[in-house]
């Protein structure tokens, strides 16, 4: 018998180019009152940089914690259109997500950056939610072990234990991002093991068995439990269901239904 997990779920919502200012503060005000008893997990949404502000004072005093997309490696500088790790501090948010498949696709995000941000992330204290995934060609091509080893050492290999411990790993396989088609507890649960090995080899035992890994890719009301029935899913990163207050609120209290 495994002994019980001693980590904390997270659910996160990653709202990606959607909402503005009004339509956020919308969302909080239905969005609240469904968890304002939830404690089972953490609760995280990341807006779009624009509606951080908005996010921030509609989510004070409450469990849920803003983290925003993405920023910049440096805290300051000639980066047109950049975002540093202070100014999101200042904005109030308590986290970021780095390395998201869409920005690795379309943005040219690599490995490096992705070290480079988190680096930022972590000398400013925001806790890093870092993506990692496979695309179809290389699941299909049996490659996904060799892309997460990758991405994971591209990462975290220069990190010490202490580094890691406040970083979050969402293991978001491309193929099920915005598909509807959600890798099986499975699938998901086999590589969330592959990477928490990996963290035991770089970090040691203890630091992986402290690692929440989160599942990101089409997940919904209907599959978070089959989801989170597996000991080795820690949580979730949420995209489209997570634009609906109701929607995003019943995956958040998945204990419940
Ligand atoms: P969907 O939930 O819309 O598939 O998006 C997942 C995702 O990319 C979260 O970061």
């Amino acid at each position: 018998m495994a002994a019980a997990s001693p980590r904390v779920p997270v659910v996160a919502g990653n709202w990606k180019m959607f909402k503005t200012g009004a339509e956020t503060r919308e969302f909080f005000a239905t969005f609240l009152p469904l968890v304002a008893r939830t404690s089972h997990c953490g609760i995280v949404v990341a807006p779009p940089f624009t509606a951080l502000a908005a996010a921030v004072e509609s989510a004070r005093g409450s469990a849920v914690a803003i983290a925003a997309q993405n920023l910049h490696w440096e805290p300051q500088g000639a980066f047109t259109g950049e975002i540093s790790a202070p100014m999101l501090v200042e904005s109030g948010c308590s986290g970021v997500i780095i390395g998201h498949s869409e920005r690795r696709q379309f943005f040219g995000e690599t490995d490096e950056t992705v070290a480079r941000k988190l680096r930022a992330a972590l000398a400013s204290g925001l806790e890093p939610i870092v993506c990692v995934g496979e695309t179809l060609t290389e699941r299909e091509a049996g490659q996904t072990e060799q892309v997460l080893d990758r991405q994971f050492q591209g990462a975290f290999s220069a990190l010490t234990p202490a580094d890691f411990s406040p970083i979050l790993v969402a293991y978001e396989p491309v193929w099920a991002i915005g598909t509807g088609r959600t890798a099986t507890p499975e699938l998901a649960d086999e590589a969330h093991r592959f990477l928490r090995s990996l963290a035991a080899r770089r970090f040691g035992d203890d630091a992986a068995s402290r690692l929440r890994i989160l599942y990101g890719g089409s997940v919904k009301p209907e599959n978070i439990r089959g989801l989170m029935a597996k000991d080795s899913i820690d949580g979730a990163l949420v995209g489209g269901a997570s634009l609906d207050p109701r929607s995003f609120a019943a995956i958040v209290n998945y204990k419940e239904g």
